[in-house]
């Protein structure tokens, strides 16, 4: 996945406004804004995108098209400086067609270096499209070069064509997803393409934006568009127009209500670790409105239509990653509290199964980011066969929401850290407001058992409060344990998936070997890996089958592992080495137990210096299959 944004405007160049000595334009009480600050701004605000390679372009009456672009983070992009650029576009990357090299970096742009493009997403087709273009000379290894000779194409054939048409013509050429922004040295505008990858339009006074995340600009404006797929605009200063199939459309403008400082570090080291210390109030967030207590029924803002829930005969939840083990958590809650017979599958092996009544399963997709393309992927899949879909998501406008039929929002804010914490946190406070929603409408969940559950839910907040003022003596097990040769994290029922979200967080951003097991498994085999230089770390709360997991937790510790257990208020299990204590909320102690793991993989990352916010290998969002 990439991070794209353009910016065209008159930000702090009014005409009182003197130009700095850097070239850019003062304006009293505000940042600088030269079109080359917004846009390394914007880039260094998509870097969670992808950050393995960085370019920009910018246009100026001097110099006409500038083109700066290099492998490795935002920061180590010489940004050029182009005083009177009047427009530009930047691309962060995360590489799929060839490697992090300059050359495979984006701006990539026409024969003659008239046209400079930046994309996100693939071009299936680029291998045919390039034998066609066999003429012309190609300098990367990447599937998205053929979209500016394409372009170059287009604008040699027809003369009279301006960007705008070329963009038009070229988008019918091309296969697969993407988001693509394109300037031209003889055009005064940015024009904009979408289909599949997100791509949202900021409107601002005397400047237009375009980015894959309203984060790149927020500092500039809260108004957006969101784009459709299949759109194409022309930004200009003073507006935007949006084309579809040929045609002028109009789309709303909506405003984010966001602060800006959400998606900043806000004091803290490391974004993942504001993420955990946010979850109270994220959390607050995702409840916010949606419980009824007296009623002990939920309102999740979706307008299921009249009986959409209550013939549901299976649900069937697909999801990756930390996503996936939202999942997990959600499908033993739909079992109990709803009813219905509920399977988790991992997306990219999702089918909807022989022996089943696609039109009366609910396929629930779990994704943070929506545009995962292996959990589009499945949700292409479940509607192919006729199924009910719903996404559970923390992103407006993304793709997945234009692929379901309803979609619920965990309103977690944005999450910058590429390791996903507070979102799990509200994903499976948002799944549990299913299941209730589920249960109340089949009439399988009675009003005093739902209301305990939203009281759990309410109680959340405060719980997870107290595990982070007690992280101090987290950072200390930490400090005792971190050095450990691997790590085993293990639960029961709730607490399986707590086990192995738990594990994937330490692994992902510590790179110590870490793995989660049902704790009964561990006897089947694991076992034989156990020695005393392999902490077991055991959620042993309400949910999880605590005393059964003890018991296993027991046959480690005589082979010698330390013991670190979460464990409910009101139980002791005295033989731990290190005991975390979980306030009283139900079944939803399991996820307060996964705050204490957060805080323990973070501490050993932070021990090793590891590069947390952005450990190697990975990326935040994952749009390739
Ligand atoms: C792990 C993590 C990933 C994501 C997975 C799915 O910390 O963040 O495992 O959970 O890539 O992403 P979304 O939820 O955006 O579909």
């Amino acid at each position: 996945m990439c991070g794209i944004i353009g910016y065209i405007g008159a930000i702090g160049t009014d005409s009182d406004d003197e130009l700095d000595t850097d070239g850019g334009a003062a304006v009293s009480g505000a940042p600088t804004a030269s079109v080359g600050d917004i846009v390394h701004e914007g880039l260094r605000n998509l870097e969670y995108r992808g950050y393995d390679s960085a370019g920009v372009a910018f246009v100026g009456p001097t110099d006409g098209l500038t083109v700066a672009k290099r492998s490795g983070k935002v920061d180590g992009l010489l940004v050029p400086d182009v005083p009177d650029a009047t427009h530009g576009i930047g691309h962060t990357r995360w590489s799929t067609h060839g490697p992090p090299t300059d050359a495979n970096a984006h701006p990539h742009t026409d024969c003659v270096g008239d046209v400079a493009i930046v994309h996100n997403g693939i071009v299936e087709n680029h291998e045919t499209l390039k034998r066609e273009l066999s003429d012309h000379e190609f300098t990367s290894e990447t599937d998205t070069e053929v979209i500016p000779h394409l372009l170059e194409e287009m604008l040699a054939e027809d003369t009279d064509a301006d960007l705008l048409t070329a963009v038009q013509r070229v988008e019918d050429r091309l296969e697969g997803s993407y988001a693509i922004c394109a300037v031209r040295e003889a055009d005064d505008r940015i024009v904009v393409a979408r289909r599949g990858s997100p791509l949202v339009v900021g409107r601002g006074e005397n400047a237009s934006f375009v980015a894959s995340d309203v984060t790149a600009f927020l500092e500039y404006t809260r108004d957006v568009t969101y784009l459709e797929d299949g759109d194409v605009a022309a930004l200009e200063p003073d507006g935007v127009s949006v084309y579809h199939d040929g045609e002028p459309v109009e789309r709303g403008v909506e405003t984010v209500t966001w602060e800006a400082d959400a998606a900043e570090k806000g004091g803290y080291d490391h974004y993942m670790r504001k993420e955990i210390h946010e979850q109270p109030e994220s959390l607050r967030q995702t409840l916010a409105g949606r419980l009824d207590l007296d009623a002990g029924t939920v309102d999740l803002d979706v307008s299921f239509p009249p009986g959409y829930l209550a013939d549901v005969e299976e649900i069937q939840v697909v999801a990756c990653g930390t996503s996936n083990y939202a999942g997990r958590y959600a499908a033993r809650l739909f079992e109990e509290l709803s009813g219905v017979r509920a399977t988790v599958e991992i997306a990219s092996e999702y089918d909807v199964g022989a022996g089943r009544t696609p039109d009366r399963t609910l396929v629930v997709a779990v994704t943070q980011s929506g545009e995962t393309a292996d959990t589009l992927g499945a949700v292409r899949r479940a509607n192919a066969a006729g199924a009910r879909t719903v996404a559970v998501t923390n992103t407006l406008g993304s793709t997945v929401t234009r692929e379901v039929n309803e979609t619920a929002f965990i309103r977690a804010g944005p999450e910058i850290g590429v390791a996903a914490t507070k979102t799990f946190a509200s994903q499976v406070a948002t799944l549990a407001m299913l299941a209730v929603a589920i249960g109340r409408e089949r009439g399988a969940l009675g009003a005093a058992d739902a209301r305990t559950v939203l009281q759990n839910l309410s109680g959340l907040p405060g719980a997870i409060q107290q595990v982070l003022d007690a992280e101090a003596t987290v950072r200390e097990a930490a400090k005792e344990y971190g050095d450990s040769e691997a790590f085993f994290f293990v639960g029961r029922d709730l607490g399986v998936p707590v086990a192995l979200e738990g594990a994937l967080k330490l692994k992902e951003i510590s790179y110590d070997h870490a793995e989660g097991f049902a704790a009964g498994e561990l006897k089947h085999g694991p076992l034989a890996l156990v020695t005393p230089e392999t902490p077991v770390l055991a959620v042993l709360t309400e949910g999880a089958c605590a005393d059964e997991t003890m018991n296993n937790v027991t046959e480690a510790q005589t082979r010698g592992a330390p013991a670190l257990g979460c464990v409910s208020s009101g139980r002791e299990y005295d033989t731990l080495d290190a005991a975390f204590s979980v306030p009283d909320v139900g079944i939803v102690e399991p996820l307060v137990a996964n705050v204490y793991f957060q805080l323990f993989a973070y501490h050993v990352a932070n021990q090793k210096g590891r590069s947390i916010d952005k450990p190697r290998n990975l990326a935040k969002s994952v749009t390739v299959e």
